[in-house]
């Protein structure tokens, strides 16, 4: 990073407060741990009257789904460079009231948030315009296909807001959410559809792949293992993976690449490249391109120093309610030597995967965090913890309704690329 030292000793000092809110995995019980899929052999021959959804043989080569050919509104425009602009007609796409499956963790007006515009930003393209999110459509493309979200808590939220987006369309009975760590399931019975998270925060195996127990102090990462995971990534048709902020603890971390009893020290950067690509090789082997399409969303940004977007005092996130406006900010928790390394990874890949770049975008969201008016331990902060939010502010987690709604309104314009009537 290209950061004074003193700076960066902050930011990676100050983490291991901010992710002690990261330690809970959501509302998941330790249910059985049992997981009773039915037999896949027969997922990968698409129909052919369903909806292109997956990349066609012609793109397969090399090429992204950037330059289909089709009049696809990613096809011409780089749909993460615009701005927030305020749109309470359209905005937000569902209410906390409106959607049952929300967890304490992000629903922050009944956590106690005084403020609500936060939900009514829309995000516009400069070259574009985004397709308006339709839940029917989006769930006839998933027909008899699974969508999976794959990484840590902000995936979860990202997962969590997906479901949210789509569920009002059906009717009580036909939809439920089922718990088998590390996974939760939302299952779309008519459509014979699945929407779901698998809690893999490091991607590559580590000791904090336990959905509920996972140490955060001793982390420790396998670099070269992922099978354990991926096992279970088989043959779904959609997967989306994300991972971040649990890499950024201290500038080293423990990992093994090869023997287990060999623990060293690593770069957090170099195993970050190391991790990764033990993915894209698992992506290269196993990813059938045919029937399976992947997406790799970007760091998600943090707020957690009001210095680095205004002038004065010494907050965070807490109290911001409207969005950075003006000029391009990039914080300093946001590792552009990371990024940099998916951008190379990505590059290599022999496989199409699509790169979602929600970092900038997201990073005018100063206003769009938990903040206090979230839970912490699986318990809402108290009044007294509510009162210290330079303790107590959660600035990497985001609301729902809020910012995660539009990466999934970004995700749904690439999905459905190749749908004609866009
Ligand atoms: C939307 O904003 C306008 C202008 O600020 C306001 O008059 C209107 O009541 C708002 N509508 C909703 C649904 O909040
Ligand atoms: C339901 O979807 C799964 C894939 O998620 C597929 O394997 C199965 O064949 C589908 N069932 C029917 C009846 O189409
Ligand atoms: C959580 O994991 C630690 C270490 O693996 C173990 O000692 C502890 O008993 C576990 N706690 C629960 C509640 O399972
Ligand atoms: C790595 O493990 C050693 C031995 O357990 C420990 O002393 C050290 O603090 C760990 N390093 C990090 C970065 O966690
Ligand atoms: C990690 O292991 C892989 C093989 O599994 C090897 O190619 C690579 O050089 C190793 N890298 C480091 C930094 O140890
Ligand atoms: C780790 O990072 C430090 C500081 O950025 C650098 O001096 C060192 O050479 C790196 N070590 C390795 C093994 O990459
Ligand atoms: C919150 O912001 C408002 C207006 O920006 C300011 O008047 C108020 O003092 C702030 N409250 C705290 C606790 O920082
Ligand atoms: C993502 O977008 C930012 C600007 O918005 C850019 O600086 C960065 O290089 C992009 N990352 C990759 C890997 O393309």
């Amino acid at each position: 990073m290209a950061t004074q030292p003193s700076s960066d000793h902050r930011i990676l000092s100050i983490y291991p407060f901010a992710l002690v809110s990261l330690l809970l995995f959501g509302t998941v019980r330790l249910v059985s741990e049992n997981f009773c899929w039915r037999n896949n052999a027969n997922a990968h021959s698409l129909q052919s009257d369903s909806l292109e959804i997956l990349p066609s043989e012609s793109e397969e080569q090399g090429s992204s789904i950037d330059n289909s050919g089709h009049e696809s509104i990613v096809g011409w425009c780089n749909v993460f460079d615009g701005r927030w602009v305020l749109d309470n007609a359209s905005h937000p796409l569902y209410t906390e009231e409106s959607c049952p499956y929300l967890t304490k963790q992000v629903t922050c007006q009944k956590n106690g948030r005084p403020d609500s515009l936060y939900q009514n930003w829309r995000w516009e393209p400069y070259e574009c315009k985004l397709p308006r999110f339709d839940a029917k459509k989006l769930l006839e493309a998933l027909r008899n296909k699974r969508l999976m979200f794959i990484g840590d808590s902000i995936q979860r939220t990202q997962w969590e807001s997906m479901v949210c987006l789509v569920q009002s369309v059906i009717p009580d009975g036909k939809k439920s959410i089922h718990r088998h760590p590390p996974m939760k399931i939302f299952r779309a019975e008519e459509f014979n559809a699945t929407i779901e998270f698998y809690w893999a925060p490091f991607i590559v195996e580590s000791n904090s792949d336990h959905a509920t127990n996972h140490t955060v102090q001793r982390r420790l990462v396998k670099l070269d293992s992922i099978a354990k995971h991926s096992r279970h990534w088989e043959g779904v048709h959609v997967l989306v993976f994300e991972s971040y902020v649990w890499w950024m603890y201290k500038p080293v971390i423990n990992a093994t690449n090869g023997s287990l009893n060999d623990v060293t020290e690593y770069n957090v950067t170099t195993a970050y490249r190391l991790a990764l690509e033990t993915w894209a090789n698992w992506i290269e082997s196993k990813v059938d391109p045919h029937t399976q399409r992947v997406f790799f969303m970007s760091l998600s940004p943090t707020h957690l120093w009001s210095w680095e977007w205004r002038t004065e005092g010494d907050g965070n996130c807490f109290n911001e309610s409207y969005p950075i406006e003006g000029r391009p900010y990039w914080g300093t928790g946001s590792s552009r030597e990371i990024m940099g390394i998916l951008g190379d990874v990505l590059q290599e890949l022999k496989r199409e995967v699509s790169f979602l770049n929600i970092t900038q975008m997201s990073e005018f969201r100063k206003d769009g965090h938990t903040s206090v008016y979230t839970e912490r331990r699986g318990k809402l902060l108290t009044s007294e913890q509510k009162a210290d939010p330079i303790t107590y502010a959660d600035c990497i987690h985001w609301c729902l309704p809020g910012v995660p709604d539009t990466w999934n309104e970004l995700l749904y314009a690439h999905l459905l690329s190749d749908y004609p009537i866009l």
